[in-house]
């Protein structure tokens, strides 16, 4: 396993600029530019853990810190991430933190894990923006630590996603969620 990189190495501003063009149903094509997340981009990591908490304001996540966490003090080592953009509207993000025994995210395995979030605005779905962003995560963590973990809610469809990108159910991690349903972790291990 790689050391832990510093944040300077991890969110290297000039990784991976990419184009892609989708079809949307009903609106033709659309192009978007994918780009690292720098740590300059607190603000979009905060939008987009809006969407992926399902919380219906900022507000709202900064008042329950167990999810703020995943947004606040961006740009800390061991974060990366990327961004995907249409024109000066960022519509997508998937990023990754590393947590320890101290401070750990619902989808904690062990601190050199990484636990992904994702999220894409509610217009820009089921385009594959979010399969090509995670994809572009994972090859980038590959050779760099032994897995990528999250935490869903055993009932959202993103299971499928993260299925087909390898990830694979944690056994006994389920937990009884903050919405009184039912959690679990997966990995994508990558040795
Ligand atoms: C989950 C999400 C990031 C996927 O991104 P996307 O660009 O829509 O996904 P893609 O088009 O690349 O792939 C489609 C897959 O995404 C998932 N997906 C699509 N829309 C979704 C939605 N509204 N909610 C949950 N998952 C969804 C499904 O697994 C779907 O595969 P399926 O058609 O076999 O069911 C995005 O839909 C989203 O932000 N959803 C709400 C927030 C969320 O649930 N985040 C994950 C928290 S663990």
């Amino acid at each position: 396993m790689s050391q832990i990189p510093e944040m300077d190495d991890d969110l290297r501003p000039e990784y991976d600029f990419t184009s892609l063009t989708v079809v949307a149903r009903g609106q033709g094509r659309m192009d978007y530019t994918i780009r690292a997340l720098t740590g300059e981009d607190g603000a979009i990591v905060w939008e987009m853990l809006r969407y992926a908490s399902h919380e219906p304001s900022l507000e709202s996540i900064q008042e329950q810190p167990y999810l703020a966490r995943y947004a606040s003090g961006w740009g800390r080592a061991g974060d990366s991430g990327c961004v995907a953009t249409r024109g000066a509207v960022s519509v997508a993000a998937a990023w990754l933190r590393l947590w320890s025994e101290d401070n750990k995210g619902f989808g904690y395995i062990s601190k050199e894990i990484l636990e992904l979030a994702m999220a894409v605005a509610p217009d820009c779905r089921n385009q594959g923006i979010g399969t090509r962003l995670l994809m572009q995560l994972l090859d980038r963590a590959t050779d760099r630590f032994p897995a990528v973990s999250l935490n869903v809610r055993q009932d959202n469809r993103v299971v499928r996603l993260y299925e087909r990108a390898g990830f694979i159910k944690v056994p006994a991690s389920e937990v009884i969620n903050r919405t009184g349903g039912v959690s679990f972790n997966m990995v994508r291990k990558f040795e």
